[in-house]
């Protein structure tokens, strides 16, 4: 079996690698399709549905999640047909009515021409995308935050909604949120983040605090770094 297969997108024939997905071949023709829960870094979770594309065979055509689905071949695909551009404003339109203070999601929704949500409004800010999740397990290395729940109770959390025991306090959970969910402060050396205090380490040489005791302790063991190079601040560092 060929590891490519060929496939017809917006009128156009290409040629992708088995395996790949429906946006990423899309996105390499120069395409342009919107997405929130995609992170080229991490692993497709298709939580957000605005990807959607349209997929015909024979007579019969769905819509199908373009981030986790694999391109196959003789599929013909449409990323702009009036079904997509109809069902992502709806999709535009549920996220704004569930977090309608994201200014993230105000854009999106403003970008698709939806400048407010039929629906009823919720005023959570967690769109439920996974980026927290993904990136603490698959970029950190650390399993700090999962969903618990179902239905509309879903939530992320750290283990039964206590500070979690592994968290390093990196703060990549709070910088990959596209909606600002996820709180975290520095203030007087110690930053707060998921309900919990970690101590800073201060820079020896500025004295500036620059980073969470537990992160460099991980680095430092993950990495097996001597701790006498983890004592001034990147800035001191040079
Ligand atoms: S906290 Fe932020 S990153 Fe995590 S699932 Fe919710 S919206 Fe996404
Ligand atoms: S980007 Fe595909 S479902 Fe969110």
């Amino acid at each position: 079996m060929s590891d490519r297969v060929r496939l017809t997108i917006n009128d156009r024939e290409v040629q992708a690698e088995r395996g790949a997905s429906l946006l990423e071949t899309v996105r390499r023709m120069g395409i342009e399709i919107p997405t929130l829960c995609y992170n080229e870094e991490l692993s497709s979770y298709g939580a957000c549905r605005l990807c959607l594309v349209e997929i015909f065979r024979g007579d019969h055509s769905r819509l199908v999640v373009s981030c986790v689905h694999p391109v196959e071949e003789d599929l013909v695909v449409r990323t702009d047909t009036d079904r997509v551009m109809r069902t992502r404003r709806v999709v535009a339109e549920l996220l704004l009515a569930r977090s309608p203070n994201s200014e993230k999601i105000q854009q999106i929704a403003r970008e698709m021409g939806v400048e407010e949500a039929r629906f009823q409004q919720e005023d959570n800010d967690c769109i439920l995308c996974g980026l927290c999740v993904r990136t603490c397990r698959e970029v950190v290395g650390v399993e700090a935050l999962g969903f618990s729940q179902r239905g509309s109770k879903r939530e992320v959390t750290t283990p039964f909604n206590e500070p979690s025991q592994v968290c390093i306090a990196c703060g990549a959970c709070a910088y990959i949120c596209p909606t600002g969910y996820i709180k975290l402060e520095d203030k007087d050396g110690v930053r707060k983040i998921w309900g919990k205090e970690f101590k800073l380490r201060k820079c020896q040489e500025c004295g500036n605090h620059f980073a969470p005791e537990f992160q460099l302790k991980y680095i430092q063991e993950k990495w097996n770094i001597p701790r006498e190079n983890l004592l001034l601040c990147p800035t001191c560092h040079g």
